[in-house]
């Protein structure tokens, strides 16, 4: 197994000049880097769409991949859909992959299920693998709804394969869940590490039992992850690696946390 550590920019840098330092800074790093010392992890980064092919161009010949934060809802391809990015259009830049159902999409866009289950098929019909966001907010995790709030998102890919399950095959190696809590992103607050296992550990359960080829699917977390906890996480054999916010917009940060998750997976 591999560990997968995925920078998620969200709305960052503020220019292409800072985009390209960002990465100059992520690639040096990258190669200066004794082989072994993230030898088991994945790199990733998802800048804005934007930036995407500056970024893909940059990208080309080193080991880390490029996601896109979001694709349209409304179309595979192209249409009349005014400031929507389709996953055709998001691919032809060079993205590999795309993230779905980030919460701040959820917040901020009220992303549905109808209106993920639409993405995400999008997304597998034009070879994106999908990084699917799933977590409670503050309220419902006082509540103790979070396996339960954990259990409505991931009906989307119980959903897809009900209605295309033919989707199923290449399943396993194009679907990534990264659990959220939305009270842990960008907050400096975190859940314990053995909340997040028994999280984790759920969340494989229940992918699994919608189709066995689900088996041990990859799970990262999110929220609020740094320099400084990433080996915590990284020592769970549940968590197989982080999307990282704030983190990731240095590289430094960035490595070190990528550093710990390949440590731990020696
Ligand atoms: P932070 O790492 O800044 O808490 O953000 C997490 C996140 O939302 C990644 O998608």
């Amino acid at each position: 197994m591999q560990a997968w550590v995925i920078g998620n920019w969200k709305q960052n840098p503020a220019t292409s000049h800072d985009v390209k330092a960002l990465l100059d800074d992520l690639l040096t790093a990258v190669s200066s880097k004794e082989q072994s010392d993230i030898a088991a992890c994945q790199l990733m980064v998802a800048p804005s769409f934007i930036h995407l092919t500056a970024v893909n161009e940059r990208l080309k010949g080193s080991s880390v991949l490029c996601a896109a934060q979001d694709i349209s809802a409304h179309s595979a391809s192209t249409g009349a859909y005014t400031g929507d990015c389709s996953a055709q259009q998001i691919a032809d830049a060079g993205a590999t992959w795309t993230i779905l159902g980030h919460s701040e999409r959820r917040q901020y866009h009220q992303e549905s299920h109808d209106c993920l289950l639409q993405k995400m098929t999008h997304a597998l019909t034009q070879n994106l693998g999908v990084i699917f966001c799933i977590g409670e907010t503050q309220a419902q995790y006082d509540a103790k709804q979070t396996l339960a709030v954990i259990d409505a998102q991931l009906a989307v890919i119980k959903d897809l394969l009900t209605q295309q399950p033919e989707l199923i095959e290449g399943l396993p190696a194009r679907l990534i869940i990264a659990y959220e809590p939305v009270w842990a992103i960008g907050t400096g607050k975190v859940p314990t590490v053995a909340e997040v296992s028994a999280t984790h550990q759920h969340i494989k359960q229940t992918l699994a039992s919608f189709n066995a080829a689900l088996d041990n699917m990859t799970v990262l977390y999110g929220g609020s992850v740094n320099a400084d906890n990433a080996d915590s996480f990284a020592a769970d054999s549940m968590i197989d690696g982080a999307l990282v916010g704030g983190a990731s917009l240095k590289a430094e940060s960035f490595l070190a946390i990528a550093q710990a998750f390949s440590r731990a997976m020696a």
